[in-house]
């Protein structure tokens, strides 16, 4: 696992969104597993802006988005849907068709996340997966609890979580309980890992996740069953480490 840790939320994101940029141009077809929430924004930004200012080209790249709330239609602006469009595709040239996200509102959502599973391998996995991390340790929406081997399927949101996303609502009563979301399982299967975190208020759950145990009381400890990963954070989301880890990836040096 390579820990690398940045001064500030922008320098981090900027090295997600570099090490993204390079695994497409060096595979225009990539198969990329996005995220939502605030964390990734920063990343979204910089790949708009390396999109725009340095060509880098979508048109063949295809996209899974790691979950989206159960109930709410995709034009509602809490879906993960209406978010990976404003944040993100409306502003690179990604083809519609190829960009997948689950479907919160599928007639039959058990079936839905089958075949979201079998969507994954008929474009021979995921490349590369950017995560971000909840307080309570959770990936993607893999709540403390969720199997380690879990595949994508229908989960109930923890109190925790719903408060923590109740700030892009209007109250509480509107997040929704349920959600779809890839397991942990098939997130190990994406062949290299980039999880990102910023802020004091994720210490606890990376240093849990890091360098604690692991176990499904913190979902994201997964990662270190992980052969490729890299970590990114700022400095707060750090502060609780209790390692030396490094300011760069190593294949960033190498170059
Ligand atoms: C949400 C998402 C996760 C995300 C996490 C952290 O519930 N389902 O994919 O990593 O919460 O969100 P934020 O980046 O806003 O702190």
């Amino acid at each position: 696992m390579e820990i690398v840790i940045k001064e500030t939320y922008e320098e981090m994101s900027q090295l997600a969104a570099q090490l993204i940029a390079e695994i497409i141009r060096r595979k225009p077809r990539a198969v990329i597993g996005l995220a939502t929430g605030s964390t990734p924004l920063g990343t979204y930004r910089e790949l708009i802006r390396i999109h725009k200012d340095e060509g880098l080209d979508f048109s063949q790249v295809v996209s899974f988005n790691l979950d989206e709330y159960v109930g709410l239609p995709n034009d509602n602006e809490q879906s993960y849907h209406y978010f990976m469009w404003e944040n993100l595709f409306k502003h690179i040239n990604i083809v519609p068709a190829n960009v997948h996200i689950p479907d919160g509102v599928a007639a039959e959502l058990k079936e839905a996340c089958d075949n979201y599973e079998i969507e994954i391998d008929d474009h021979g996995g995921i490349d590369v997966q950017l995560l971000g991390i909840g307080r309570n340790g959770h990936i993607a929406f893999n709540e403390p609890g969720s199997s380690l081997g879990s595949r994508t399927k229908i989960k109930t949101l923890t109190e925790k979580t719903r408060q923590d996303n109740a700030r892009f609502f209007d109250s509480i009563d509107e997040v929704p309980k349920y959600c779809v979301t890839m397991g942990i399982g098939t997130i190990l299967e994406a062949r290299k890992l980039v999880l990102l975190a910023n802020g004091e208020n994720k210490a606890e759950a990376i240093q849990a996740a890091l360098e604690g145990p692991i176990t499904v009381s913190v979902p994201a400890s997964a990662v270190q069953f992980h052969p490729d990963v890299t970590v990114i954070m700022d400095k707060a989301a750090a502060s609780k480490l209790t390692r030396q880890y490094h300011t760069e990836p190593s294949h960033l040096n190498r170059q």
